[in-house]
């Protein structure tokens, strides 16, 4: 027989049970199913020459540098200490300027290492970050990164190559079903309601571009402008990428911006399993500095630059800096268009 006095001591710890902000449960908590369930099947290139890297790896062939002035040697940087790195470092190739065209890109950038194979299963660990918004919305971003970003040319002419490339795939999952899905696409990106995609199963076909790494939902020429003219990006179904079998998974709480392990797979769930999650808040770049365009120095890089377009330019920011918090499924929360068309695409600048 439960007593009056018992019963209100279980409603007051039910109570204090409520009222725990969830956020807070889920820290350490495994990815949601849905994440995994719904998680885009991605093409690259069939042509494709830069493939996905491990940002382990990647850390191991760089060097700490401030106004092209390394602060440590090649390898010094490692996940864990990555965020007591100030927010002006680039993470510098270490064999020196690997983008002069008279040097061979080394292997690191390349990549090869990352070629999936016939399962989609790629060595190189994508990076899953759940994101939940309140009671009803939880993003989730996909993200993919390349040692190496080939930016192709326009009118011949080759610009935006750059070391280190972060791009992403978003999912917002509403009552945990799939709503809309992102693209990252160069200085923008696309967005599609979910049932206007194509599926494989119950999952979004993604189709990642020659060199650039853009992601589009479509196969074919998918064309932009930049300061020079047009630029067509290439995509096909060369190589399946199937990031659910080898990742690392995260979760950002929007109220404290911290960033905590999740579950992963494959060999990302294992090097995750001995680090933190700090790298993530680390604001600094992923490559080297774009590189001074004067005589002297491009005799030694390679760089040379026409109007603000630049042979090659500095690397990317990382996850934390491509806006986790948004409110729209856009990166760019102030000019979002969910497409119901396959064919649309975002302008880009
Ligand atoms: C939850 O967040 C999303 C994204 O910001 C927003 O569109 C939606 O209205 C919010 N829902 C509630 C119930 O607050």
């Amino acid at each position: 027989m439960v007593s009056i006095y018992q019963l209100s001591i279980f409603l007051v710890f039910a109570g204090l049970a409520s009222a725990v902000p969830h956020s807070k449960l889920q820290k350490r908590d495994a990815l949601p199913d849905y994440a995994i369930t719904y998680a885009p099947l991605s093409y690259l290139y069939s042509g494709e020459k830069w493939f996905p890297s491990d940002i382990k790896t990647h850390l191991e062939n760089v060097q700490p540098e401030v106004n092209y002035v390394a602060s440590g040697g090649s390898g010094s940087v490692t996940l864990d200490t990555l965020s007591t790195y100030a927010s002006d470092v680039y993470l510098t190739a270490s064999d020196g300027p690997i983008l002069n065209p008279l040097n061979s890109t080394p292997a690191w950038a390349l990549s090869d290492y990352g070629i999936p194979d016939s399962t989609g299963l790629s060595t190189a660990p994508g990076t899953i970050i759940a994101v939940e918004k309140n009671s009803t919305t939880t993003d989730v971003f996909y993200f993919y990164f390349y040692s190496y970003n080939y930016g192709g040319t326009v009118l011949g002419v080759n610009t935006d190559d750059h070391v280190g490339d972060w791009e992403h795939v978003m999912i917002r999952f509403v009552n945990g079903e799939p709503y809309a899905i992102y693209c990252s696409e160069h200085s923008a990106g696309s967005a599609y309601y979910w049932d206007v995609v194509t599926f494989d199963g119950d999952r979004p076909i993604t189709y990642v571009a020659y060199g650039g790494h853009a992601n589009y939902v479509t196969a074919g020429s998918q064309e932009y402008t930049i300061a020079l003219g047009l630029i067509t990006d290439h995509t096909d179904a060369g190589y399946l990428w199937d990031m659910t079998l080898n990742y690392r998974g995260y979760w950002y709480d929007v109220d404290t911006a911290e960033f905590s392990v999740a579950s992963g797979a494959g060999i990302g769930a294992s090097e995750e399993a001995d680090e933190t999650a700090t790298w993530l808040s680390w604001e600094g770049q992923w490559g080297d500095e774009q590189y001074p365009d004067d005589v002297l120095d491009d005799l030694e890089t390679g760089q040379w630059c026409i109007s603000t377009e630049c042979h090659y330019t500095s690397g990317p920011t990382g996850p934390v800096a491509k806006n986790l918090e948004r409110t729209t499924v856009c990166e760019n929360d102030d000019s979002c268009t969910i497409f119901d068309n396959i064919n649309d695409l975002t302008s880009q600048s």
